[in-house]
């Protein structure tokens, strides 16, 4: 075989390496918008790491000022956003806690305030900074692009986040299974209790998957104790999983729990 002749195979056997790969892990994070390593994220990519948690994740000295598991950034201060009581519609009756749970990640990119890839705990040995060093300062900056997908610190004209549900109702008291008292808005379907490590989860089942089971497809819901009761909340989350890469539905957004054909993730929680 010719050098040029082998050269061609190995150009072409990576081609379908690289092809494999990429259908392979579509539904994850590797080659999606949430993977900032060299791969064409439209923020900036970086070839500076593989790495492709660690933007978020690190496996030690994670920022605890939120429950978000391993995170890998410093959160911002819940008092530095404006949120969505104070555009005072008449309807709207959950009451609000600071903005905080996974919201604070999430908004820790995409309230553009702080560049992408500053973390706490960097790749290789001695890369822990509680300050936060930037991985790559040339390629990655802050996120752009208002008012999505860069959000800002005016959550006013986004869902809220970070009230409780329905107007209220659900706690920690409650026996687990299907919410059976009375919720304080009345157009919302009950959520689904239960218990792990004696720390109890909320969820609304969604279409999607089996029902009385908490799934990554069903509204999750996040426990939070800040107005005296532990009881749960509505987050980034319960609508968005961020691992979950795929495409979906109508409108072709990423990171959607399910798609929003017919609007049903609004309708898992919203009786309309
Ligand atoms: C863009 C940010 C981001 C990246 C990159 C990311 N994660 Fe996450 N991850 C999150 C957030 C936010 C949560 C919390 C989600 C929640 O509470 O609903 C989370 C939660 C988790 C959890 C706990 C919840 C679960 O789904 O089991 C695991 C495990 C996890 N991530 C693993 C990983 C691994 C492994 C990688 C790399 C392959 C990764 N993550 C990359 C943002 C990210
Ligand atoms: C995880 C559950 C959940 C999902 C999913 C959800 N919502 Fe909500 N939504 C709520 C809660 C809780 C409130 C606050 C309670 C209220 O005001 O009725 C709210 C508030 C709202 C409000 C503001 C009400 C007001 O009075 O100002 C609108 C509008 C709304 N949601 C529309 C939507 C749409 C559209 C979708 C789908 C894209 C959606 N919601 C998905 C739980 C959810
Ligand atoms: C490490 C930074 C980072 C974190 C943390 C992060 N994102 Fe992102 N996210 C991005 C970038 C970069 C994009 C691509 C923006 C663009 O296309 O211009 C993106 C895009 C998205 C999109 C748009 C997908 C599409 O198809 O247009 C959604 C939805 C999203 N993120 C939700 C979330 C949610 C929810 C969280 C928290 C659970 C989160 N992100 C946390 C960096 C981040
Ligand atoms: C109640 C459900 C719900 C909540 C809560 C929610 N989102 Fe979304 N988000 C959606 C839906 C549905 C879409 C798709 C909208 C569309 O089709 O244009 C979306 C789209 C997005 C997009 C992509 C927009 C675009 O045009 O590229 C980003 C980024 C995003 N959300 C981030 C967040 C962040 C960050 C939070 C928390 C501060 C959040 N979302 C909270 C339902 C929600």
């Amino acid at each position: 075989m010719t050098g040029a002749i082998r050269h061609i195979l190995l150009t072409a056997s990576s081609l379908l390496l690289l092809v494999w790969v990429g259908s392979a892990s579509a539904q994850t994070i590797v080659g999606s918008q949430h993977d900032l390593t060299v791969g064409g994220n439209a923020q900036g990519s970086t070839n500076n790491t593989d790495e492709v948690c660690v933007f978020c994740h690190t496996p030690h000295g994670s920022d605890i000022a939120a429950p978000v598991p391993l995170w890998n950034k410093v959160l911002g201060a819940p008092g530095s956003y404006t949120q969505y009581s104070t555009l005072q519609t008449p309807t709207f009756d959950s009451t609000e806690a600071p903005v905080g749970s996974v919201s604070l990640a999430c908004l820790s990119c995409h309230d553009g305030t702080q560049a992408m890839d500053v973390v706490l705990n960097s790749p290789g040995s001695g890369g822990y900074n509680a300050a936060g060093n930037q991985i790559d300062q040339v390629a990655i900056g802050n996120m752009v692009g208002t008012p999505v997908p860069m959000l800002g610190t005016d959550l006013t004209n986004d869902h809220p986040v970070s009230m409780q549900y329905g107007g209220g109702g659900a706690t920690a008291a409650d026996p687990p299974g299907a919410f059976a008292g009375t919720l304080g808005d009345p157009d919302f379907r009950a959520p689904i209790r239960a218990d792990v490590n004696g720390n109890p989860v909320w969820w609304v089942d969604s279409p999607v998957g089996t029902a009385l089971t908490r799934e990554s497809t069903d509204m999750i819901l996040y426990a939070r104790p800040d107005l005296g009761a532990v009881q749960p909340f509505v987050e980034c989350g319960s609508c968005h999983d961020p691992h979950n890469s795929a495409s979906q539905g109508p409108t072709s957004v990423a990171f959607l729990r399910i798609n929003n054909t017919a609007s049903q993730i609004c309708t898992t929680c919203h009786t309309k």
